[in-house]
């Protein structure tokens, strides 16, 4: 454990650059080591979870490489070429990995066993055994459909029209990535939509995939399989997700100014911002622009007199893994903030509206669980009491962190964090970065 008390912090002002985007950086590594040939990538997130995925990728026979700080090269086998793993997959905090891997070993005839951390190895893994093993994929799980388990990809595997139960991105890219080495057409059909990174890398690496959108807005996604992908050079964008702390940290201390540069502003993750601004805060895009296929531009934030909203749950997908950081906000605005829809948020890393709600409430804030949301009476912009000499129980959940040193900065005495190594997961520079603002 590194315990860590983040104290009232003087305006945040000038400019930053957040890190690569976890989800694309995940994506860009995989589907280079399936493509025949040498990807370049630049501006990987070098977080544990990518490095997770980096290390398995090798092992399954790919050559991935890091030639300088963001800059990788991998040499990839090509679709259907992945070797057996000698050893299990260790897939550490990252519920990605474990999900969007499981889906390319479920049509390769290999057999992968992965295992996890304490987090990952209570996290639902049913909402993607289900579909693999209609494929054809032979999974044994621990009792409850957890991690370690162990997956027999089939050969071939069997293309399946399959419509999710759960707006789950990482379930939808599980089954497409199956389908990438599966004869024939896999439909994956989404009556919610949900981040479509999957969808626009894999055409970008030449596999053909259509999306068709109907009038209720539900989404029919076709891969056919057997595809052969091309190698691509890559430039990630910065990650919304990992902006998201420095956005509202800019909103919620006084006389901040602060410009956050080359955040990715794809639809279906820039919840947040939509949702910040209706509670009033003041956020600028400028230089709006293209990195690596993703509308990206620099985020002007200056602190703002916040109001408590319903936030509405269509939403929900959009900025799910937000919501952490959305509370911290909603505790230091006027009047009450109302969130529902957000039942997912109890299988993330952590069960975020318990844990937020228990954090929040030991900082001084006012605070209400319900059975899928949180309902916050906020301070109306005066500091929280803070932790006092209690310490904030993170339970291995980076956002939970990350969000609760946000609320540190505007607290009378400061929110004592238990635990800040799990950041290194998805944000390894975020503590410097917040240390060189509020210096
Ligand atoms: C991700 C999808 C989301 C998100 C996670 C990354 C992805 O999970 O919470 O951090 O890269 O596909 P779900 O799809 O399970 O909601």
């Amino acid at each position: 454990m590194r315990p860590r008390r983040f104290a009232a912090s003087g305006p945040l002002k000038g400019r930053i650059r957040v890190p690569g985007d976890k989800s694309i950086s995940h994506r860009s590594l995989m589907l280079s080591a399936l493509a025949v040939g040498e990807s370049r990538i630049s501006g990987l997130l070098e977080g544990e979870d990518v490095l997770a995925t980096a290390a398995a990728m090798r092992a399954m026979g790919a050559q991935v490489e890091r030639t300088g700080e963001g800059e990788w090269l991998v040499h990839g086998v090509g679709v259907g070429s992945l070797l057996q793993p000698q050893a299990a997959l260790d897939m550490g905090n990252s519920g990605t990995s474990t999900r969007l891997l499981m889906g390319l070993v479920a049509s390769h005839p290999i057999t992968a066993t992965f295992v996890g951390d304490a987090s990952l190895s209570k996290r639902p893994m049913k909402r993607v055994t289900d579909p693999l093993s209609l494929m054809g994929a032979d999974i044994t799980a621990s009792p409850g459909g957890t991690l370690p388990l162990m997956l027999r990809g089939a050969s071939p595997a069997v293309p399946i029209e399959y419509r999710l139960p759960v707006a789950s991105a990482q379930v939808k890219s599980a089954v497409l990535l199956a389908g990438l080495n599966t004869p024939g057409i896999t439909t994956v059909i989404e009556p919610v939509p949900t981040r479509d990174h999957s969808e626009r890398m894999l055409k970008g690496f030449g596999a053909e995939l259509t999306v068709e959108v109907d009038t209720s807005g539900t989404r029919t996604i076709r891969i056919r399989g057997e595809a052969e992908l091309q190698p691509q050079r890559i430039e990630v964008p910065g990650d919304p997700s990992s902006a998201a702390f420095f956005i509202v940290a800019a909103l919620v201390v006084p006389g901040s100014e602060l410009t956050i540069e080359n955040v990715g502003l794809n639809a279906t993750r820039a919840g947040l911002i939509e949702v910040l601004r209706q509670m009033g805060g003041d956020i600028t895009e400028v230089n709006p622009r293209e990195v690596g296929g993703e509308p990206v531009a620099d985020l002007l934030v200056r602190h703002s007199e916040l109001k408590g909203i319903e936030v509405d749950p269509a939403v929900v997908p959009s900025m799910v893994d937000e919501f952490p950081v959305l509370f911290v906000a909603a505790a230091l605005a006027e009047g009450r903030t109302v969130t529902t829809g957000l039942d997912e948020l109890r299988v993330k890393e952590s069960d975020r509206l318990a844990v937020m709600a228990e954090a929040l409430t030991a900082a001084g804030a006012r605070v209400q669980e319900t059975e899928d949301g949180l309902t916050i009476d906020g301070t109306g912009g005066e500091p929280l009491r803070g932790s006092g000499n209690h310490s904030v129980a993170t339970h291995l959940d980076h956002r939970i962190a990350m969000s609760m040193a946000v609320a540190g900065l505007v607290s009378k005495a400061g929110v004592e964090v238990d635990d800040t190594r799990p950041i290194a997961t998805s944000f390894p520079m975020f503590e410097t970065l917040l240390d060189g603002l509020s210096a």
